[in-house]
């Protein structure tokens, strides 16, 4: 198959279009045909080399993000089946023994993460173990979904399992033009939070405002503190 890899840290010179091994399938694991992936904090941070997980190692295939349809299924797949359109949960926290990445499951020892230390969606094939990958609903399309695996859960669960934010409640939200902001502006708008959000220019307090943001600051000329007593009648 082809893939997009870099053997040496950099900018996008170092990333290199070429033939690889294609991913061969254990009793557990599914073959995804890649539809769609995404440029994520990550990627671009291990790519340049001054921050990279335990476990990643060159040459890397990046792209935490991805989505597709399966095309292969090991023997023991019973969870979705040649044809479907999934998701990847990268995190390989709790995957099978059966899977190729059954040895990469442990959350407080080594886990492995596609796109991270794992080969990603930068490829025309991913693996995945069956328990990693979900159904994608017929009228969303791959374009949306993947942006969902890493920056869209992370906003979810950081405003609903730890904030757990809901209706009528008031919200900040920091650097609002980032990819993790962006989802969590529109997580916080569809449960009918009030969204302060801060951010570091004119440009990304306008770009908040349009993803739904009720109240906008510019954290680099204002006084975000005196700002939000105001606006919240303290
Ligand atoms: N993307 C993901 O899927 C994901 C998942 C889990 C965790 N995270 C973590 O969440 C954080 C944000 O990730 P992201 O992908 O949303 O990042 P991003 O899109 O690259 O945006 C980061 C934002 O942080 C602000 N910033 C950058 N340098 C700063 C500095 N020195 N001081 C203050 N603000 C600074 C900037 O906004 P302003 O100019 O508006 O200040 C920038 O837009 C990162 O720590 C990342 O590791 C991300």
């Amino acid at each position: 198959m082809k893939a997009l890899t870099y053997d040496a840290h950099g900018g996008t010179d170092v990333l290199q279009y070429k033939d690889v091994a294609s991913p061969s399938p254990q009793a557990d694991d599914v073959i995804v045909d890649v539809a769609a992936t995404t440029v994520n904090h990550l990627d671009l941070i291990q790519r340049a080399g001054y921050f990279t997980l335990d476990g990643y190692a060159l040459p890397h295939i990046a792209g935490m993000d991805v989505v597709g349809t399966v095309i292969e299924v090991g023997a023991n797949v019973t969870r979705v089946a040649v044809g479907d359109r999934v998701g990847i949960d990268p995190s390989m926290h709790c995957a099978p023994d059966g899977s190729a990445y059954g040895g990469e499951n442990d959350l407080y020892g080594k886990l492995g993460v596609i796109g991270a230390t794992l080969n990603g969606g930068y490829a025309d094939q991913c693996l995945a173990p069956q328990t990693h990958v979900y159904a994608i609903p017929d009228d969303i399309s791959f374009e949306h979904a993947v942006v969902f695996p890493t920056a869209w859960m992370t906003a979810h669960h950081a405003l609903f399992d730890v904030g757990m934010l809901e209706a009528g409640e008031t919200v900040m939200i920091h650097a609002a033009a980032s990819g993790v902001s962006i989802a969590a502006i529109q997580w916080a708008k569809s449960v009918g939070a009030i969204v302060l959000a801060t951010a570091g220019s004119e440009e990304k307090c306008q770009k908040a405002l349009e993803l739904g943001a009720d109240h906008t600051c510019n954290n680099r000329s204002e006084d975000v503190a005196k700002w939000a007593r105001e606006i919240t009648a303290g």
